[in-house]
């Protein structure tokens, strides 16, 4: 079956790359807003894109109506920081929690039931129960299209890095005590546990 995006409507294409493009990773977004309000939400297209300079990006898509920016984006754009908190499995059910459509002044910290905790070299929040984490300073934001689901990919320099007791050796993170999820299509998500290993091929001089 062949699918031209421009035959298949908004809702359909969601669909379509949310279940393809598997597993997404989820950046946990703290940010806050300009009277002080704490907000946290999930979003999974997320991804690094650079390692030097250190860079991530996510995508908030617009939403119908005036002001069609998630609050995450606006705090972004107001203070021109944030926090990506990475997800381990035993933090799953309060990201859900916090991806709950709510008004700007509700502080969705409280809501998942996890802590504010200062970040060190900028003014947002981190989650305090997350095991790794990256303090970000905005970029660019870079807009995808002017429609209710289109994204507005956010670019962010990670500024410091945040990681648990004995989570990392010699810089390499332990994936196992990391425990991250990823989401998958529709409500499903996956863990990282079951993985492999192949070794890079080298390069074979004689073709
Ligand atoms: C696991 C997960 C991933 C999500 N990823 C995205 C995403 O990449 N882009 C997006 O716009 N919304 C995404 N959402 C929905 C937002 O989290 C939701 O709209 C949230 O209310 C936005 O909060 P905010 O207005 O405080 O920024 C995701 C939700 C979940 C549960």
């Amino acid at each position: 079956m062949i699918i031209k995006p421009e035959e298949v409507s908004a809702k359909d294409l969601y669909k379509l790359m949310i279940g393809t493009v598997v597993p997404r990773p989820i950046a946990w977004v703290s940010t806050v807003s300009e009277d002080g309000t704490n907000n946290l939400a999930p979003y999974s297209f997320f991804n690094a894109v650079s390692a030097d300079p250190p860079v991530v990006c996510f995508s908030p898509s617009r939403k119908p109506g005036g002001d069609n920016r998630k609050d995450t984006l606006r705090n972004i754009e107001t203070t021109g920081v944030f926090v990506v908190n990475m997800v381990s499995e035993h933090l799953a059910a309060a990201m859900n929690q916090s991806a709950a459509d709510v008004p700007p002044e509700v502080d969705e910290f409280v809501l998942a039931g996890v802590t504010p905790e200062p970040a060190t070299r900028i003014a947002a929040p981190m989650v305090k129960e997350a095991l790794a984490k990256m303090e970000c300073r905005l970029r660019q934001v870079i807009p995808l299209g002017d429609q209710p689901s289109s994204g507005m990919l956010v670019l962010g320099d990670v500024v410091c890095l945040h990681f648990a007791e004995g989570l990392i050796d010699n810089y390499k993170v332990d994936p196992d005590l990391l425990n991250a999820v990823g989401r998958m299509g529709g409500t499903s998500y996956c863990g990282t546990r079951q993985r492999f290993d192949l070794e890079r091929p080298t390069t074979n001089t004689k073709l």
